[in-house]
């Protein structure tokens, strides 16, 4: 059997064991800090928005962001149905309806011509997902957007640093929320930020983010808010990371290269798109297996896995799950479901691991065709 290779790693380097020592050592642990200051000051000026503002996790920071805009029961919200979980979930705590829209079967994103189809009255918000590192169709969503009044919040928690037409996701819509979860393209261990442009945003997010705590009389609370604070330890982290993130995303980047070419004479798979008005981030090498394949997704996960090679499934429709089952179909967020599945991806990774990787996929397909 090979060496394990996991799904994902973090790159950890000196400088963020140094940033993380010193914020210990300055006492100031918790949500008060210099690094969460300049982590959100940093990231607002690499997304290109006027404000960040920090949270414990990408979670929080969508609902914090939906919770902002006035999002509540009796409204409803667009939301892609092929995503992580949270993307839905964020909605259901504000006692809205996440609606699910089918995808785009060439960039698994957001379909806009179902987001047409299933606009309503109650619809007030749309969350595109820039899934696994491809943005959007950004501007066709900004037009409906435009057209019907509502809200868009960019879910860019898998695409720190793509770009859309030459502009950083999370910049292009009412607002933007990012994840820095451990296999996300910078981590902080747990963390999320809000970016935007929009100061009244901002202002409401920080005001509940801090249980809705008066700016003039400390203690005093004028609603019911959150904690949804970041601690200035994992600003400290997130601030390193943010200072090679150029770094990290080129090694995404190469990884999927050496994907791309090692694994270039098989038939009937498909790797990651990038659009030519995209740059896709890579966040996870995703393998599509088309119709006919020979052997099953499940199947393969199973014989890399006794190879000792990690995967994981595509993210299932969630509109399938139990909480919602039966509520729509959507016939584009199954097919790609049932036939993706993301292969190493982790910072680490060499271009002989990726050879080795690619060999031992070879040789499973080749022993079924
Ligand atoms: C698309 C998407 N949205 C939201 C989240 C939630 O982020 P977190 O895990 O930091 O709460 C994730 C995280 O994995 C995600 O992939």
């Amino acid at each position: 059997m090979n060496k394990f290779i996991p799904i994902s790693e973090p790159s950890i380097t000196d400088k963020e064991i140094q940033y993380v020592l010193d914020a210990i050592k300055s006492g100031w642990v918790s949500s008060i800090g210099e690094y969460i200051t300049k982590f959100e000051q940093k990231f607002a000026e690499y997304i290109d928005v006027k404000y960040a503002l920090t949270t414990c996790n990408g979670t929080t920071a969508l609902h914090l962001a939906l919770v902002s805009l006035g999002i509540k029961e009796g409204d409803e919200v667009l939301i892609p149905d092929l995503t992580f979980v949270a993307t839905a979930n964020a909605v259901v705590y504000t006692g809205a309806k996440p609606v699910f829209v089918d995808i785009d079967p060439e960039i698994w994103c957001i379909d806009p011509e179902d987001i047409r189809r299933k606009i309503t009255k109650n619809t007030k918000a749309i969350i595109p997902v820039h899934l696994y590192g491809h943005p959007a169709d950004m501007d066709t969503i900004n037009e409906i957007v435009e057209e019907y009044g509502l809200y868009v919040i960019e879910d860019a928690a898998e695409s720190h640093g793509a770009e859309y037409k030459g502009k950083k996701v999370g910049s292009l819509g009412t607002c933007g929320i990012f994840s820095f979860y451990g296999n996300k393209v910078i981590t902080t261990g747990e963390g999320g930020i809000i970016a935007t442009n929009d100061e009244r945003l901002y202002e409401q997010a920080k005001f509940l983010r801090d249980h809705a705590m008066s700016k003039e009389k400390r203690y005093w609370h004028t609603e019911v808010g959150f904690n949804y604070r970041m601690t200035n330890l994992q600003a400290a982290l997130g601030l390193a990371q943010l200072e090679r993130i150029e770094e990290l995303i080129n090694k995404k980047r190469q990884i999927f290269m050496w994907y791309k070419k090692f694994l270039t004479d098989i038939k009937g798979i498909k790797l990651n798109p990038e659009k030519d008005w995209v740059k896709n981030v890579f966040w996870m090498i995703c393998l599509f297996l088309e119709k006919n394949f020979g052997i099953t997704r499940d199947e393969l996960m199973l014989k890399l896995k006794e190879k000792g090679i990690d995967t994981r499934p595509f993210f299932y429709p969630i509109s399938k799950m139990p909480m919602y089952k039966g509520c729509c179909k959507n016939p584009v967020a199954s097919d790609i479901s049932n036939k993706g599945l993301n292969l190493p991806s982790g910072f680490n990774l060499s271009k002989q691991d990726i050879f080795m990787i690619s060999k031992d996929l070879k040789e499973i397909i080749s022993s079924v065709r």
